[in-house]
């Protein structure tokens, strides 16, 4: 059994990714602590509390993180993921609450408490820098990280970042100076693999409830996307990084580098470069098909291995 920890600015993708984990057998989320990004701290609390409802797994400690990056001006992106974040679907929230700590503190309780485990980032990398910041002791208890973050040669935010690297480089950069196995599934092969309006419709095909709420968090960003570039179409960052964790074998191709932030005022600032190293593993290219399988096992009702 595989112990994880989930880090996310619960926006829709994330609520994906992290039905992707519930649903694998083996795989133990042992908390999900929540940060600043693509939406408010509060909103991104929220909607995890709302989904970790749904899904019946309230057992699992949520902890409200970081409510603004450490230097870097406030940017979101609410216009993708709607004016609550998970596109306003219809799901109530319980009455669980967050914990009462907060998540630098809580990640130190979890590692300290456990061993051996991996932390997936889906969001800005503030908690986690702070977390390592306040209790160096802690980083040794973790396995790997693994990222959604980072864009080699487009980005998504500028002409060169990726959001969740631009919207805290310093934090960035300081997880990229640790010495932790390092995962970090970039912009770029993301954004070659989106999925059809009409595909998104086979995927949640004959799924029952999880099917459906698929269906309804998929047509926010659709919309979007249409009103922007006249494509109905749908890019799943942090479900092809949840994927790459889970399921290693959709990564198609990797490359073993270095990665450096770009962290002074010009138009590049928030961009991943490429150096020289061995430091990171940094996925060039995903298995689309095997995605699309994953993801559609992962919208069944029964956990699957
Ligand atoms: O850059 C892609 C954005 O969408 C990131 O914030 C990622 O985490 C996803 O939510
Ligand atoms: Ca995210």
């Amino acid at each position: 059994m595989k112990k994880i920890i989930i880090d996310t600015d619960c926006g829709i993708d994330d609520a994906i990714a992290i039905i992707m984990a519930l649903q694998t057998k083996d795989i133990k989320v042992i908390g999900i602590s929540t940060v600043n990004g693509n939406v408010s701290i509060e909103k991104a609390t929220r909607n995890v509390l709302r989904l970790l409802h749904f899904m019946g797994r309230e057992e699992i400690p949520v902890y409200k993180g970081a409510s603004a990056p450490l230097i870097q001006k406030l940017i979101r992106a609410e216009g993708v993921h709607g004016e609550d974040g998970l596109g306003n679907v219809s799901l109530p929230l319980g009455s669980k609450m967050e914990e009462s700590v907060s998540a630098p503190q809580g990640l130190k309780d979890l590692l300290i408490k456990e061993d051996n485990i991996d932390i997936i980032t889906l969001g800005p990398l503030t908690n986690l820098a702070i977390t390592f910041n306040l209790f160096p002791e802690v980083k040794k208890k973790v396995k790997s990280i693994v990222a959604m973050g980072g864009a080699i040669e487009r980005g998504n935010v500028t002409k060169f970042a990726e959001f969740n690297f631009f919207a805290d480089p310093e934090s960035a950069q300081y997880l990229l100076n640790l010495d932790i196995p390092f995962l970090i599934v970039p912009w770029d092969p993301i954004v070659k693999i989106p999925f059809s309006k009409k595909e998104v419709n086979e995927i949640a095909a004959g799924k029952g409830r999880l099917g459906n709420l698929f269906l309804e968090l998929a047509a926010t960003p659709i919309r979007f996307v249409h009103k922007f570039y006249g494509l109905e179409k749908l890019t799943l960052p942090d479900p092809i990084a949840m994927a790459a964790y889970l399921y290693p074998e959709v990564i198609k191709g990797k490359i073993i580098a270095g990665l450096e932030m770009e962290l002074n005022y010009t138009t590049m600032r928030g961009m991943s470069v490429l150096k020289e190293g061995e430091r990171l593993e940094i996925v060039t290219e995903i298995d689309r098909d095997l995605f699309r399988n994953i993801l559609e096992k992962s919208l069944k009702s029964k956990k699957i291995s």
